[in-house]
C-alpha cells in the first residue's frame, strides 16, 4: 500500500501543513491497520439538526434516493500558507453549494450533518495534533448524532476535510456503523495540497457493501470564493455521476 504518488502527498502535506509526526503520516500511508468496530455508535431514532444545513427525514417519493452526509470543523485553518478563522467550514460551504445544485436540478437529497460527541478543538494546531493520534491509534471518535440507517438509499454522497491525507477517523466512526450494500459511495473533500489524498482506498475499506463511485475533491481556500471555478466544476461532478438528469 502506497505508492510513490501516496507518499509524495504525505511528504508534501506533512511539510507544508505542520501535520504532526511526518514518520507517523508515512506509517499510517503504508501499513494501514485493520479497521475495528464503531464505537460509541448506538444508532438513534430521531437524527438532530444539523448547524447550518438541516438533517431531513427520508423521503419516500421516487425510486432513486440520495443521501449527503458530511463532517466539517469551523475555526481555525491552514489558509494558502498562514492561518485563517473560518465562520463555517469549507466542506460545510461545499455541501450548500451541491444540495442548491441538486435542488435547482428539482434532486431530492436528504442532509446529514456528523457532529463528533468530543468537539474538535478551533485550534488548529490542536486539532492536528488529536488528529494524528486518532489516525496512529486507528481510533474511532464518537458521533453525538448517530444516523439510524441508510436503508432506502441508494446514492450516498461522503463529506469532509482531508486530514493529514485521509479522512478524519470519525468518517470511519460513521462508515463501520452501517450496512451500505447497494448503495454507491462517492467521496467528496475540500483540502489544502492532497487533493483526494486516501479517500477512496479508505471508504472502500470502511463503506462494506459499498461499490465506489467517483469522488471530487475542491481546494478548501477556493471553496468561498465566488470568483472560483469549485461551483461549476461540482455541477460538471454531480452530473457526470448522474444526480442531474430526472
Ligand atoms: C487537522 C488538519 C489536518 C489537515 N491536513 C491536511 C492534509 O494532510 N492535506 C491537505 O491537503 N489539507 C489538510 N488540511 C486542510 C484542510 O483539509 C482544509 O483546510 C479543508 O478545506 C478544511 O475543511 P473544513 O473547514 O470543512 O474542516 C488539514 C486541516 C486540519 C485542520
Amino acid at each position: 500500500m502506497g505508492g510513490p504518488a501516496d507518499r509524495r502527498s504525505v511528504l508534501r502535506a506533512g511539510l507544508l501543513l505542520g501535520t504532526g509526526s511526518l514518520t507517523a503520516a508515512l506509517a499510517a500511508c503504508s501499513s494501514p491497520q485493520e479497521a475495528t468496530p464503531a464505537a460509541g455508535t448506538t444508532p438513534a431514532p430521531d437524527p438532530s439538526t444539523a448547524a447550518g444545513v438541516t438533517t431531513t427525514t427520508p423521503s419516500t417519493a421516487g425510486s432513486s434516493r440520495t443521501l449527503l452526509v458530511y463532517f466539517s470543523r469551523p475555526g481555525e485553518n491552514y489558509f494558502n500558507g498562514g492561518r485563517t478563522d473560518l465562520e463555517v467550514g469549507n466542506t460545510e460551504v461545499l455541501t450548500t453549494m451541491i444540495t442548491d445544485i441538486l435542488a435547482d436540478a428539482g434532486v431530492d437529497c436528504d442532509v446529514h450533518r456528523i457532529e463528533a460527541a468530543e468537539p474538535y478543538s478551533d485550534s488548529y494546531d490542536a486539532t492536528v495534533a488529536r488528529n494524528s493520534s486518532e489516525q496512529e491509534d486507528d481510533a474511532r471518535p464518537a458521533i453525538d448524532n448517530p444516523l439510524a440507517s441508510l436503508e432506502g438509499y441508494d446514492t450516498i454522497l461522503i463529506g469532509s476535510p482531508i486530514w493529514n491525507v485521509r479522512p478524519p477517523m470519525i468518517m470511519a466512526t460513521f462508515a463501520q456503523a452501517h450496512d451500505f450494500t447497494g448503495t454507491t459511495v462517492h467521496p467528496f473533500v475540500t483540502y489544502a495540497v492532497s487533493g483526494l489524498g486516501r479517500a477512496e482506498r479508505d471508504y472502500t475499506a470502511w463503506c462494506a457493501g459499498a461499490r465506489l463511485g467517483e469522488g471530487f475533491a475542491a481546494r478548501g481556500e477556493e471553496v468561498p470564493d465566488p470568483a472560483s471555478s469549485v461551483r461549476s466544476d461540482a455541477e460538471g461532478w454531480l452530473a457526470t455521476i448522474g444526480l442531474l438528469t430526472p
